[in-house]
């Protein structure tokens, strides 16, 4: 099968004003990830070969963004921005070489996926668009069709009383033969309300040379873009929603949904339990038949199969949990790996190393892991056992079987099956507590 090589050009040129933020509006992010990476990783899960990201002047880290994800070379600049016709035009010369469809999305429309954008390709043998039914028309260019046939897009700034009456919206998803394309664009003039160059004056243009034009549609939600502070809250309401929604189909427990909070990349595997009031940063794989316990907070972590984290625990990037492995109340890890059945149930600190299988961390353990310049690692061999309220100072390492006593402050290995006492000798003076008591309880009777 030979298929039409595809190509994308995401616009992102524009200031985002509205949203007040130093941040440019598209690295903004909604489940943790860049509303501008949304719409890339859309464009590569449709297979496009090239990817050409247009950006302003006044945002070099939005290029600098680009330019790390994807190189120099996908890259076009738009100075100064002056419609998204004109916009378009500025990816001409990155995609010279290109024969095939090209599909145009924007950075700041997080929601639209793939699946929803596949479609249009099917109608793109001219000049396809993505349309949608709009709850509140308001300043979004209108469809303005015969049949299927899409007859032309006007802008709600041009549009005549009968046209603004229509709730046929343009979302700006647009599908055309690069060549086609290029050709409509170098006749599209800027003598509009606007004093813009419109992309959607294309489609005018294209039944004038008889090419043909539809519309496809998709649902309102996932075509919406982010202007405002408040729209970007709406559209991680609705991305969180989504990803809600697909957890529970797929056999995660989640008695309070609503209260959870995912990123883009979280994994859960069947038959976990997630209680309420759980975040997840991105990075999160958490296996089938774990438990993530009320208030916890995972990110770039990993839980293995019958593993319990939480209530209240907190897995930083590197944390890896093993099989029964358990977390408890106030314990934060990062960049440590656990083995089966390890656990640290309560108040402690675990940072650079390793626990072995069926380790036992008392409570209120640390692993002092930075001496203010460089980070050092821990390693508690396995079915070793640390008493509580011991600092083990790195680099260090437990061997596997030995016992850290309580209270310790552990500087120097121990060897497999030792015991480590690294504390105040405990003296004991008979009697001389009660001896005391009896005195001060004298001396307040005879001032009062
Ligand atoms: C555009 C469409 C309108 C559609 C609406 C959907 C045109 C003329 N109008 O209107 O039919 O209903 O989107 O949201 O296309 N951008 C640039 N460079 C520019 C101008 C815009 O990169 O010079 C980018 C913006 O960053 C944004 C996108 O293009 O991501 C859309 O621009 P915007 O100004 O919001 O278009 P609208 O006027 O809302
Ligand atoms: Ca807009």
């Amino acid at each position: 099968m030979t298929s039409t090589p595809r190509a994308a050009i995401i616009l992102a040129a524009g200031q985002g004003t509205r949203m007040k933020s130093p941040l440019p509006k598209v690295l903004h992010p909604v489940g943790g990830r860049a509303m501008l990476d949304h719409a890339i990783d859309a464009a590569e899960a449709l297979g496009c070969e090239r990817v050409v990201v247009v950006v302003g002047a006044h945002s070099p880290e939005v290029r600098a963004h680009v330019a790390k994800r994807l190189g120099e070379d996908c890259i076009a600049v738009q100075d100064p921005p002056l419609g998204t016709g004109h916009a378009v035009r500025a990816a001409e010369s990155a995609l010279a070489d290109f024969r095939g469809q090209v599909v145009i999305t924007y950075g700041d429309v997080p929601l639209l996926t793939a699946a929803d954008i596949e479609p249009v390709f099917a109608a793109a043998d001219g000049v396809a668009v993505i349309g949608f039914e709009a709850r509140d028309p308001g300043a979004y260019g209108r469809l303005v069709m015969e049949g299927d046939q899409l007859v032309a897009i006007t802008e709600a700034k041009e549009a005549s009383p009968e046209v603004l009456a229509l709730t046929a919206c343009n979302s700006g998803v647009m599908a055309a033969p690069a060549g086609l394309l290029f050709e409509l664009l170098a006749e599209v003039r800027n003598d509009n309300a606007k004093g813009e160059y419109y992309l959607t004056d294309v489609v005018e243009l294209a039944r004038r040379r008889g090419a043909p034009t539809r519309a496809v549609f998709a649902d309102e939600d996932a075509v919406m873009g982010v202007n405002s502070q408040a729209e970007l809250a709406l559209a991680e309401a609705l991305f969180q929603q989504r990803r809600r929604v697909a957890f529970l189909a797929a056999g995660v427990t989640m008695p309070a949904p609503d209260t959870v909070h995912f990123a883009w990349d979280t994994e859960i595997g069947a038959g976990t339990v997630i209680e309420p009031y759980v975040v997840f940063g991105p990075g999160a794989r958490i296996a089938p038949g774990a438990r993530i316990r009320a208030f916890s907070h995972i990110e770039g972590a990993a839980v293995a199969t019958g593993a319990e984290v939480g209530p209240y625990a907190r897995l930083r990037p590197g944390a890896e949990l093993g099989e029964k492995a358990k977390v408890g109340n106030f314990v934060e890890v990062k960049n440590v790996r656990m083995a089966a059945g390890a656990k640290a149930n309560h108040l402690a600190y675990l940072g650079d190393g390793e626990v072995g299988a069926k380790a036992n961390i008392g409570a209120g353990t640390i692993f002092c892991n930075y001496d203010g310049f460089f980070k050092h690692r821990t390693t508690v061999g396995e079915g070793a056992f640390v008493g509580s309220n011991s600092s083990l100072v790195a680099p260090v390492s437990i061997g596997a079987g030995a016992m850290v006593g309580s209270g310790s402050v552990v500087t120097k290995d121990v060897a497999p099956g030792d015991l480590a006492l690294a504390r105040g000798q405990q003296t004991a003076k008979p009697g001389w507590a009660a001896r005391f008591m009896e005195t001060m309880r004298a001396k307040k009777a005879a001032k009062s």
